[in-house]
């Protein structure tokens, strides 16, 4: 019955109207990804990393701005503070005042020859004392060619042009740009700043949320809002209801209670037991990297006896080292739970001294 009609029609009867049409209609009803509909505009929207937020605050009353890198992991806020303090500057004088490129742009040498150097030279009427902005994010993936071509630049036109890049790593950048710049770095964000943005946008969606639902999210995020907000998103759009059990069906994680259960057993040296849940958890289509992960955070946060925790962390960590080498194989993982269950077993015979100690 829906095969018979439905595009035919109107797509014969007028073919070039209903694209141009549908294309200013449908955009009311079509929802932005929250990512960006919560991208906050003002610096004081930011969440967390209050000293770099403040000092970018510091410099749009001040007018002031020097050169900026802007580091930190993603999802913490790095192009939203640089956009935020560019519109701080300059106001509605942003769309001429502020060339931005991407890493989807090309950033090559000609790039910075040709269209940076032309942005820096053009003449445009901004508030006083204001400078023109060019924002470089992702400026870490800047072949090194570029960001030499990029240094003389900065100096040559810096009574009227500024650069800010927001890249992963610092030192990705040379030498001589960081040196003519001011480094502001990013942290992780803490679980309550990540929760305190997410009840935020459940509260303005009205979003039905447990909190292990949030808990999970938080828990798979680790510190990165882009990610925890588009996971919401996700769980909210599949099945219309945020609890752990959802959360965990979206984000493709093994679940941290499967992996609860095998740390369980090697805490007591069971090693047939660990064995046989790593075996279907493996075959349930993770990745090596994905499970060592997991079973890291997790481990992180169980609370087994200190130094069983440390010497497993050990394990993990040359496990995790094997299989970010390539040796990501079952073999791998069963070998690190051999070894844990090991420690388990040894700790588990003289646990009762280390219980006196304590
Ligand atoms: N500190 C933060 N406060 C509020 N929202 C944030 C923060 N960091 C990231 N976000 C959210 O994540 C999205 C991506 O942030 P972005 O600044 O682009 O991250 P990156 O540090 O990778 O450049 C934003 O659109 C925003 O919704
Ligand atoms: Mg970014």
């Amino acid at each position: 019955m829906s095969t018979e009609v439905l595009p035919m029609p109107s797509s014969s009867v007028s073919p070039p109207a209903p694209p141009s049409s549908s294309s200013s209609k449908k955009s009311a009803p079509l929802e932005l990804p929250w990512v960006e509909k919560y991208r906050p505009t003002l610096l004081s929207d930011v969440v967390g990393n209050e000293e770099t937020t403040s000092r970018l605050q510091a410099i749009a009353e001040d007018g002031n701005l020097p050169n900026l890198i802007v580091s930190g992991p993603p999802g913490t806020g790095k192009t939203t503070s640089v956009k935020a303090l560019a519109l701080a500057l300059l106001g509605d004088k942003c769309k001429v005042g502020v060339l931005e490129l991407n890493a989807s742009d090309s950033r090559g040498i000609d790039v910075v020859r040709n269209k940076i150097k032309s942005f820096a030279q053009s003449k445009i009427t901004l508030p006083p004392s204001r400078h023109k902005i060019v924002i470089l994010d992702e400026a870490d993936s800047m072949t090194t060619a570029a960001q030499q071509a990029l240094r003389r630049t900065m100096e040559v036109y810096s009574s009227t042009t500024r650069f800010a890049l927001a890249c992963n790593l610092s030192s990705k950048i040379i030498e001589p740009i960081q040196s003519r710049a001011a480094i502001l770095r990013f942290t992780r964000l803490s679980d309550s700043q990540v929760l305190s943005r997410l009840i935020h946008v459940c509260t303005s969606e009205g979003v039905s949320y447990t909190s292990d639902g949030l808990e999970a999210i938080i828990f798979t995020a680790e510190g990165d809002m882009r990610n925890a907000i588009n996971n919401l998103q996700a769980t909210w759009a599949g099945f219309e209801h945020v609890n752990q059990g959802n959360v965990f069906k979206v984000c493709d994680q093994p679940h941290p209670e499967t992996v609860k259960s095998i740390l369980k057993y090697c805490s007591l040296g069971e090693t047939k037991n660990a064995v046989s849940s790593m075996r279907s958890l493996y075959s349930t289509g993770y990745s090596c990297s994905d499970i060592i992960s997991t079973i890291f955070k997790v481990t992180k946060s169980q609370n087994f006896q200190e130094s069983m925790k440390l010497k497993f962390l050990r394990e993990i960590g040359f496990a995790h080292v094997r299989i970010a080498e390539g040796n990501a194989t079952l073999l791998q993982l069963l070998g690190l739970l051999g070894r844990m269950c090991e420690i388990g077993r040894e700790m588990g015979e003289k646990g009762e001294e280390d219980m006196v100690i304590e």
